[in-house]
């Protein structure tokens, strides 16, 4: 049998996982000034859960601006107006609102208009047209004081390099902006240090950064941004300069500490395997148009034009999908105290060659083979346990198909899909539906009962029928 073991890292929505982070991480809002705080009007702000809303923003880069935007509406494309008028359309008519907590990716080719988006919501960028709330507070209003003291406590910045201070020590440059944010020493040195220590760079602290590898170097990078304990992280393209290995390792650890920490992200790439193994939502940019925003499983599913449709083409499912999108539920399952000849029966009749066993409570114990259940039912053993394979592998609902694929290599024996805290079984993943998850978006069926795709992402539970068909609907 495949020797036992969790396979990969657990996922969470932030909605799923204790929100009482969030509270810690909340900082100070004594920047906020009352006189240009509009508490937004219900259209801004009817959902607790919304933290960044962009409405109907437009930045058009040059002087006849209005004009540019004219045109645009008229139904004229970027480069049109572009030619007629000089100026460049940046972003165009985005909306969008992005979730407390949530990893929010933005993508796009190259000039789609991804950077100028992400500058908007900070205000580096002034909008043409349009509003940007943060918390229902107007920021394209905001004097530039508080401004500052909003981009200083609240909304950091992480660039494509992450610029250390040569001559700092790791230390201090992963303590550097607490520093900026006027933290007193010990603070700085207490946050640091923990941030040092979630990028697993312990101990190396007195270093300087040229003593450290380049991808130790962008751990640091990565540690400076997480010591601030802003509560929004914009980060425009930060994994993009590092080699694919080294990248998918910051991947993984960013989606480690974001577990942890969650902090609302609003995340720039051009990498569409980042972009869905990422995001939790994604928005897809086009000559600086929001052309299609929803879950990763959706944007697969349902491209909205043949744009997405072959922006998406290549990518590799192994890499963006989950257990959950692929597995099945166990509605066939067995006790372990359960007699052979019974269990026999049962699964002869649902024409099962596997069966998962578990507890009382539902905690997943191992897997029986029918041919075992049949043997021990002719030698009239009383108890399963005989025909128990608990070295059987298990997987959590996070885990994502790449890791799932080897466990079906040497043999075809369904993977139990346990919940991440208490193994407690969910579901199964077969070779037929691993195989529908790596080629299809399809729906997929398996011995009369049909289990639809769902992303390994926020609203979670595994759906059947209808309820399916309207969750993949979300849009966000
Ligand atoms: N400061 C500027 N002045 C004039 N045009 C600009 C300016 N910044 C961006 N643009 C234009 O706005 C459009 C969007 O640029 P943006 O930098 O947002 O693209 P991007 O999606 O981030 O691209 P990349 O992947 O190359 O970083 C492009 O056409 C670009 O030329
Ligand atoms: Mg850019």
């Amino acid at each position: 049998m495949t020797p036992c073991g969790r396979v990969g890292e657990g996922r969470k929505h932030p909605l799923e996982a204790g929100a009482g982070n969030l509270s810690k991480l909340r900082v100070s809002q004594g920047y906020v000034a009352n006189k240009w705080r509009r508490r937004a009007t219900e259209a801004d702000v009817n959902d607790r859960n919304t933290i960044i809303r962009v409405k109907n923003c437009s930045k058009v880069f040059g002087r006849r601006a209005q004009q540019a935007l004219e045109m645009r509406r008229s139904g004229r494309n970027k480069a049109e107006v572009e030619r007629d008028t000089g100026a460049t359309i940046g972003v165009f008519d985005a909306n969008l609102d992005v979730r407390r907590g949530e990893i929010f990716v933005i993508i796009g080719l190259s000039g789609s208009g991804k950077s100028t988006l992400l500058r908007l919501i900070n205000r580096l960028i002034e909008p043409t047209e349009g509003e940007i709330y943060l918390d229902g507070d107007h920021v394209s209003k905001m004097p530039i004081k508080q401004l500052r003291e909003l981009r200083r406590r609240k909304m950091g910045m992480v660039f494509q390099h992450f610029g250390l201070l040569p001559n700092r020590s790791v230390l201090g440059n992963a303590a550097f902006g607490l520093e900026i944010q006027g933290a007193p020493f010990s603070e700085r040195r207490r946050a640091g240090e923990e941030a040092l220590e979630m990028v697993g760079l312990h101990g190396q602290g007195n270093k300087l950064p040229a003593e450290l590898s380049g991808g130790m170097q962008q751990r640091v990078g990565l540690a400076r941004a997480l010591a601030t304990k802003q509560e929004i992280l914009l980060m425009d393209e930060p994994f993009s300069a590092l080699d694919p290995l080294i990248r998918r390792d910051m991947q993984n650890l960013f989606l480690d500490i974001q577990g942890e920490v969650q902090r609302t992200v609003v995340f720039v790439t051009h990498d569409l395997d980042e972009a869905l193994r990422l995001g939790h939502r994604v928005a897809i940019m086009k000559d600086g148009e929001i052309v299609q925003l929803g879950t990763p499983e959706h944007i697969l599913r349902e491209p909205a034009n043949e744009y997405v449709e072959r922006f998406v083409e290549d990518v590799d499912y192994a890499k963006v999908r989950t257990a959950e999108s692929v597995m099945i539920p166990a509605d066939d399952v067995a006790y372990p105290n359960e007699g052979p000849t019974v269990v026999l029966r049962r699964m002869r009749q649902a024409g099962l060659d596997f069966i998962p066993v578990v507890d009382d409570e539902r905690y997943f114990i191992g897997m029986c083979e029918v041919e075992e259940v049949a043997r021990l039912a002719e030698r009239n053993e009383r108890e399963l346990k005989g025909a128990m394979d608990t070295m059987t592998p298990r997987v959590e609902r996070h885990t994502w198909l790449r890791e799932i694929l080897p466990l079906f290599v040497e043999q075809d024996v369904p993977v139990a899909v346990v919940d991440g805290e208490d193994g407690r079984l969910e579901g199964l993943v077969v070779h037929g539906s691993l195989i529908a998850g790596l080629t299809t978006s399809a729906e997929l069926s398996n011995g009369g009962r049909t289990t639809s795709f769902h992303g390994g992402h926020p609203e979670g539970a595994t759906l059947r029928g209808s309820d399916a068909s309207r969750a993949t609907g979300e849009e966000g």
